[in-house]
C-alpha cells in the first residue's frame, strides 16, 4: 500500500482509489500512439474492432483547413477519455492530440494524469515533439515507461536507441524486455520482468501470444525456439544489459527516477499485454497534489478537482463548452452542490460526463483519478479548483512560453468591447496566451502551432462578432520575470520598456527578439529570473 495511505480518512473511498490509474500516452506524431491505445482498449473490452479510435485521429493532411481539425477535434472530445476495466484495475487513458499546434492542449492534459507511456519508433527514436512531451513529464516527476515500437520493422540497435533516450530525453532507462532481432530477423522479445520468452508471429496472429517461460537464459529452450545464432546474439546483449543498466526499482521509477522499457510492434498487437501487466502492476494509483494552502490526500473524504482542459464547441446551434474536470480527492457526485473557489459561489451539475471510448455517459459518481465532463456557459477557466467547501488552489497547472507572436488589432472599432471579451475568453480557454506591452499597450497574442491564430479569428467573428487582424511580430520567447529584490525587476522594467509585457493576469513578461537577445538580458540582469513557464 502506499505509504501516503496510511491513514486513510474515508475507508470506503480506498478500493475506488488503489484500483484506478490515470495515464496518458505522449509520443511524436506517427510512432504509434493511436494504434497502441487502440490495442489496450480492445484488452480491455472497450472497443470490439480495430480502427474505432483511429478513425477519431487527427488527419494529418487536413492541417491547412483549421474547421476540418475543429470538427475533428469535436469528434474526438468523446475519445479525450477512455476508460476501461483490465484485471480488476479501473484504467483511464487521456487523450493527447498528436497534431503539434495543439501541443499546449497536451502539456495541460499532462498536468492532470499519475503516470505516461511515451511511444518511440525504432526506426526514428527520439523525435522532437518526444523530446517536448517528455520534458514536461519530467518536471512533475510523472513516471514514464518507454514502449520502443515496430520491431516488424527494420529499425536502430537497441542499445543506441537507449543511449539516445538517456541523453535526449533525459531518462535513467532499466530495459523489461529485449528484442531478438528485427525487421525480417525479428523472432519476438524476451521479458525480463516475467522471464519469458514472447514468440513473434506476423501479420497480427498474436491473438494467443506464444509465451515460454525460461527463467534461465542459458537454457537450451532458448536455442529451440529461436535458433543458435539467435540465442548467442540475444544471450550477449544480456550480459551488456546486467552490467550497463540498473535493475528494475520500483520507488525510483515512482519517483520519476529510473524508467522501464518495452519493445514491441503495436500493430501486430505484440509486446502490447505484457506492457499493460506490468502497467497494472507497478504504475501508481491517483497520488496526493500539492495545492497553494496544503498538500491534498485522494482519500479525503472531501471532494477537490480542477479543470485541466476546456473544449469549446464550434457549432454555433450548441454554444457550449465542455470543461474537463481531474478528481484529486473525496468522491464526486452528480447533483451535489460545490463551491466554484475563484467565483466564490457554488454550483451543481446535473450532468456530469464520463467517456468510455466513444460512448458518452452521464455519471452519478466518480472517484480521485476520474476525469468528469462538465457543461459549461463560461463559468470555468483552465486551472480552476472546485471543492467541498474549502478554499483550495491547485499548483501545477503551468502556461507554457508561446512560440508563435502577432500583433493583433481591432478590425472593428465599433466592436472594441466584444473584442475585449472574446480575447478575454478564448485565453482563458487556453487557446492562445494575451499579453500587452507596457510601453504602448498593443496587444500581442502568442500561441504554440500557427493554426490558433486562425482558429480565434474564426471564433471572435462567430462567436463575439468582433473581428480582428494581425501584424507580424518576430519574437523568440516570452519569457515571465521574477527577482527577490523589487529592484532589479524595477531596472529592467525602465531600462527594457519596449521589452517587457503583461500577460493576462498582471504577470511581467520579457520579450526576447531572438535567442542571443535572451541571454545578454540574462548576463546584463543577474538578480532577474528569466522563466519558461508561468508557475515558478
Ligand atoms: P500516432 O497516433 O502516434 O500518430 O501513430 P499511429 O498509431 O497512427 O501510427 C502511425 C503509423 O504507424 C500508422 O501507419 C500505423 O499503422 C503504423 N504503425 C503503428 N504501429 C506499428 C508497428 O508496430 N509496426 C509497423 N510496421 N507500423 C506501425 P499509417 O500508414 O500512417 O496509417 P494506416 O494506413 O496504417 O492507418
Amino acid at each position: 500500500m502506499p505509504p501516503f495511505l496510511n491513514n486513510v480518512s474515508d475507508l470506503s473511498l480506498l478500493p475506488e482509489i488503489l484500483k484506478r490509474r490515470t495515464f496518458a500516452i505522449v509520443s511524436h506524431p506517427d510512432a504509434g500512439k493511436t494504434t497502441l491505445t487502440e490495442k489496450l482498449l480492445l484488452f480491455g473490452g472497450a472497443i470490439q474492432e480495430a480502427g474505432a479510435v483511429k478513425s477519431n485521429k487527427i488527419k494529418k493532411h487536413a492541417t491547412s483547413d483549421f474547421m476540418e481539425i475543429e470538427r475533428q477535434r469535436g469528434i474526438s472530445v468523446a475519445t479525450s477519455v477512455m476508460a476501461f476495466d483490465y484485471k480488476e484495475k479501473k484504467i483511464n487513458i487521456l487523450d493527447t492530440p498528436g497534431h503539434q499546434d495543439f501541443a499546449e492542449d497536451t502539456y495541460r492534459t499532462l498536468t492532470a494524469v499519475d503516470s505516461a507511456i511515451v511511444v518511440i519508433d525504432v526506426a526514428k527514436g527520439v523525435e522532437p515533439q518526444t523530446e517536448k512531451l517528455v520534458e514536461v513529464c519530467r518536471m512533475r516527476k510523472t513516471p514514464m515507461i518507454v514502449f520502443i515500437n515496430k520491431l516488424d520493422r527494420e529499425g536502430r540497435d537497441g542499445f543506441e536507441l537507449l543511449d539516445e533516450i538517456e541523453e535526449k530525453l533525459g531518462l535513467h532507462v532499466c530495459p523489461l524486455s529485449w528484442p531478438i532481432g528485427m525487421g525480417q530477423r525479428f523472432k519476438g522479445v524476451y521479458n525480463l520482468f516475467e522471464k519469458q520468452l514472447n514468440l513473434f508471429q506476423p501479420h497480427g496472429k498474436q491473438d494467443e501470444e506464444e509465451i515460454i517461460a525460461i527463467k534461465d537464459t542459458n537454457s537450451e529452450l532458448l536455442v529451440q525456439h529461436v535458433g543458435a545464432a539467435a540465442t548467442k546474439e540475444l544471450r550477449d546483449d544480456l550480459e551488456i544489459v546486467n552490467t550497463v543498466y540498473p535493475d528494475f526499482d520500483q520507488q525510483k521509477y515512482l519517483d520519476g527516477n529510473l524508467s522501464p522499457v518495452f519493445f514491441g510492434s503495436a500493430i501486430n498487437n505484440f509486446g502490447v499485454k505484457e506492457l499493460l501487466d506490468c502497467f497494472i502492476q507497478i504504475a501508481p494509483p491517483p497520488k496526493p497534489r500539492e495545492t497553494e494552502e496544503r498538500t491534498v490526500r485522494p482519500d479525503e473524504d472531501q471532494f477537490s478537482g480542477f479543470v485541466f482542459k476546456i473544449h469549446a464547441n464550434m457549432d454555433p446551434k450548441h454554444r457550449d463548452r465542455i470543461a474537463f474536470l481531474r478528481i484529486c480527492s473525496g468522491k464526486f457526485e452528480r447533483n451535489t452542490n460545490y463551491l466554484h473557489v475563484r467565483q466564490g459561489r457554488t454550483m451543481k451539475f446535473s450532468n456530469p460526463t464520463a467517456f468510455m471510448a466513444a460512448k458518452k455517459s452521464i455519471v452519478d459518481e466518480a472517484f480521485p483519478g476520474d476525469i468528469v465532463g462538465l457543461y459549461d456557459s463560461g463559468n470555468f477557466k483552465i486551472g480552476d479548483t472546485l471543492t467541498g467547501g474549502e478554499n483550495l488552489h491547485f499548483k501545477g497547472i503551468p502556461s507554457f512560453s508561446p512560440e508563435q507572436f502577432r500583433y493583433i488589432n481591432n478590425a472593428n472599432p465599433l466592436k472594441a468591447k466584444q473584442l475585449d471579451k472574446g480575447i478575454m475568453q478564448l485565453t482563458e480557454e487556453g487557446v492562445a496566451q494575451l499579453f500587452t506591452k507596457e510601453d504602448n499597450a498593443r496587444k500581442i497574442i502568442g500561441t504554440v502551432g500557427a493554426l490558433q491564430f486562425e482558429v480565434i479569428q474564426y471564433r471572435l467573428e462567430h462567436e463575439y462578432g468582433a473581428s480582428c487582424n494581425y501584424e507580424p511580430l518576430s519574437l523568440h520567447k516570452a519569457c515571465w520575470i521574477t527577482a527577490d529584490k523589487k529592484e532589479a525587476i524595477n531596472k529592467l522594467v525602465k531600462e527594457r520598456k519596449r521589452d517587457i509585457a503583461k500577460d493576462k493576469d498582471g504577470h511581467l513578461v520579457f520579450l526576447a527578439e531572438s535567442a542571443w537577445a535572451l541571454k545578454m538580458a540574462q548576463e546584463n540582469y543577474p538578480h532577474v529570473e528569466f522563466h519558461f513557464k508561468s508557475e515558478f
